[in-house]
């Protein structure tokens, strides 16, 4: 390799990814208005403000970039948003949406850092749509406590009255309690489900502990679905498709 591809192939931030929010194509904009309209059918009208989480059974699964986009989505619309990245372990929200980690969810949380000092604005490139970001902070050593504490319960109760939608990205409900833990202060779940990733099994697994909870499931979304495979998984009704582009991003099916 010469060293001018070398440079070019350094050049991006590690992690960062160029295709979302006003960097999608037509078709995958599209799909997120739709299920931003599927989402805004789901929750009460009125002024009050929806806390929507974002998880999955497994990692990778697409819920960092649904959930910025959906945020994105929203905001087009005019609503107040902010995106919360709430997957403490692999925070990811920064890298995509190119703003510092730090400070952060964890350390608002663990110390005195005001709320201001950490939110920060997703500015498009062309100035239009922005909505607020608190990204997910210096990595702590006790995720679980800090997303289970009295203090995440107060922070969301205090956001709340400043946001149309507060949408916040999970980790995935798998092995740790985490997710469980937040989606109790929200008011319904997206679950994502990535096309021929994620075992039948564990996806059940994973709706039966949001169940559990009685946390409400607003929909699902499955990401990377090729329009008209006509599969289906079982979950919920009100299935809408939408047309694929490069990547897919999925159908959504109202619960
Ligand atoms: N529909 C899609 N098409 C192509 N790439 C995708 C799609 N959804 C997610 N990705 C990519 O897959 C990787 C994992 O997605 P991410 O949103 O970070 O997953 P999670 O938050 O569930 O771990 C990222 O590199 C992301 O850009
Ligand atoms: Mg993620």
């Amino acid at each position: 390799m010469d060293e001018k591809k070398k440079k070019s192939k350094a050049a991006p931030i590690a992690g960062a990814n160029d295709r979302v929010c006003e960097h999608l194509s037509f078709a995958a904009k599209e799909a997120f208005k739709r299920l931003r309209t599927n989402l805004m059918l789901k929750v009460p009208e009125g002024d009050r403000c929806h806390i929507v989480g974002v998880t999955s059974a497994q990692p990778s699964e697409g819920k960092s970039t649904i959930a910025l986009n959906l945020s994105y989505s929203l905001a087009e619309l005019g609503k107040k948003v902010l995106l919360l990245d709430a997957d403490m372990r692999r925070p990811s929200i920064h890298l995509k949406a190119r703003i510092e980690r730090t400070p952060g969810l964890a350390d608002l949380l663990g110390d005195s850092n005001s709320i201001t000092a950490c939110v920060r604005k997703y500015q498009s490139s062309k100035n239009e749509t922005v909505f607020d970001i608190l990204p997910g902070g210096n990595i702590p050593p006790n995720p679980s406590e800090l997303l289970n504490s009295r203090r995440m319960a107060t922070l969301l109760k205090t956001l709340r009255s400043a946001y149309d939608f507060i949408i916040i990205d999970l980790p995935p409900v798998g092995a740790v309690i985490d997710a469980i833990s937040v989606s109790k202060n929200t008011d319904g779940m997206i679950v994502v489900l990535r096309e021929n990733h994620c075992p039948i099994g564990v996806f059940k697994d994973c709706v039966a502990q949001i169940q559990e909870a009685n946390v409400p499931i607003l929909g699902f979304v499955i990401n990377g679905a090729l329009e008209g495979s006509g599969k289906k998984y079982g979950y919920g009704s009100g299935y809408s498709s939408y047309k694929s582009y490069g990547g897919y991003y999925g159908n959504y099916y109202g619960s």
